[in-house]
């Protein structure tokens, strides 16, 4: 096969602006609008958010430039990319096919919660202003045992649809629609949510740091949220990033899609946490501030019940965009690996994620005094194995694989497409992935195992 064959068959995003609003796609998902508010609540809020944003600085810009360099450079999705360039390395990518696995698992029971909460938008049953009624509704869903992994499945079976069609055309041309629809739509939501009465106690909340609140466990969790959010440490950005053409500067785009990432989820904890305070709410209540304080917000809203119904298909298409990055991470591999035809490897993956799914719904109801890790159901384990524990190693591992085997000078030479760049940037770059990555999250690490265990 000539390579110009090869580049055709495993295609290339359409232009620049179509790269970045896929892999923005991929990142902003429900990490944003789900999983930041809830993280934040839980975590003393404007700790979490401060710590969030120092470990972006410090390693998600990083990491973002180091993927998509990466993928660029060997055109290869994860392990094969690892493999390229040192054959015993491999392994690192499959660690991402793991991770990558176990995210969508319980990503897409939430997805499942998404378009059961898009129905009950439909049908005018989110039009409810009393919030007690609003947090058992939730309860209710979450808590049964068939209705959830129904939801499920057909999230599942969306994903399945998309990626079996392979994905640049469709993703990229639908990304370009709903992603500054979505953004519209948060922006909306937050001054709606920020000019209710009361909440300016949740921007308190939110913006002013105690610092006393910051813990390890503070640390470990936004740390965790950084890789989760940014799709980070698992090799999503590496595939992504190996359908850019050569001319692209890659600089530009792994500043711009952490700064849109971060954007989006301050975004929806601006949206969510003042609710929480004019409303009543608990800050620390977990997994359903989002699908508890929106539908608040809307029902103090004109026309909210049409809002409500624009704004969970917004989320639901955020999720599609983010899950299916997730599934082909898994399908890559399969088809790669294991030679299996596209459509065979995107049915089986996604049934036995699917099936892997199922005990993660029932631990919230039937199952919830299941524990896998101490005080963790298996929703929870498995967030916190993939989130907390496999991205960040998969970046720690990142970090030393560009900074000291393939080489900063290789990487940057990639990166700008053998263009100029300034001095100090390429070098706090190298320093930032040679030193300060591997670092910061080997002491961040190294202080959870020691918390776990004492
Ligand atoms: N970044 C996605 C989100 O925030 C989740 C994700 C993680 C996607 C890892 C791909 C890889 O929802």
């Amino acid at each position: 096969m000539t390579s110009l064959n090869k580049e055709q068959e495993r295609g290339q995003w359409g232009s620049k602006i179509g790269f970045i609003l896929a892999a923005a796609g991929s990142a902003v998902g429900l990490g944003n609008l789900w999983k930041f508010p809830y993280m934040a609540g839980k975590n003393g809020g404007g700790a979490f958010v401060l710590v969030y944003i120092i470990i972006l600085f410090l390693v998600g810009f990083t990491l973002m430039l180091a993927e998509i360099t990466l993928g660029r450079h060997t055109q290869l999705s994860a392990i094969g990319a690892y493999r390229k360039i040192r054959e015993k390395w491999a392994w690192v990518g499959g660690l991402g096919v793991i991770a990558g696995f176990l995210i969508l698992s319980f990503y897409s029971v939430v997805g499942g919660w998404v378009l059961s909460y898009l129905f009950k938008a439909l049908t005018g049953a989110l039009h409810e202003s009393n919030p007690e009624v609003l947090g058992s509704m939730f309860g209710q869903l979450i808590s049964s045992t068939t209705t959830p992994i129904i939801f499920h499945a057909i999230f599942m079976a969306l994903n399945i649809i998309i990626v079996f069609g392979g994905i640049s055309g469709g993703i990229e041309k639908a990304s370009k629609i709903m992603m500054p629809a979505l953004f519209i739509m948060i922006i909306l939501l937050a001054v709606r949510s920020v000019t209710l009465p009361g909440a300016a106690e949740g921007l308190k909340f939110l913006f002013v740091p105690k610092f006393s609140a910051i813990s390890t466990s503070v640390v470990l969790d936004a740390l965790g949220q950084v890789f989760f959010s940014l799709s980070l440490g698992m090799g999503c950005m590496i595939t992504y990033g190996s359908y850019i053409d050569k001319d692209t500067n890659l600089i530009q785009s792994a500043t711009a899609i952490p700064l849109i990432d971060t954007g989006v989820a301050l975004l929806a904890g601006i949206a969510t946490l003042p609710a929480v305070f004019a409303f009543g709410f608990e800050p620390a209540a977990g997994p359903g501030l989002m699908f508890v304080t929106l539908p608040a917000v809307f029902s103090q809203m004109p026309l909210g019940g049409l809002f409500a119904v624009i704004f969970f298909l917004l989320v639901l298409f955020a999720a599609l965009t983010s899950s299916i990055s997730l599934l082909e991470v898994c399908v890559a591999y399969v088809v790669d690996e294991w030679k299996w035809n596209r459509g065979k490897a995107t049915t089986i993956m996604a049934l036995i994620i699917f099936l892997v799914g199922i005990p993660a719904s029932l631990s919230l109801g039937p199952w919830a005094n299941i524990h896998i890790l101490p005080g963790r159901g298996f929703f929870d384990t498995y967030d916190f194995i993939a989130s907390n524990v496999l991205l960040p190693l998969g970046g720690l591992l990142l970090c030393i694989f560009v900074g000291w085997i393939w080489g900063t000078e290789n990487a940057i030479k990639e990166a700008t497409s053998d263009g100029k760049v300034p001095f100090s940037l390429a070098s706090a770059w190298v320093f930032l992935i040679k030193y300060v990555g591997p670092l910061a999250i080997g002491i961040v690490f190294v202080r959870s195992f020691m918390a776990l265990f004492s």
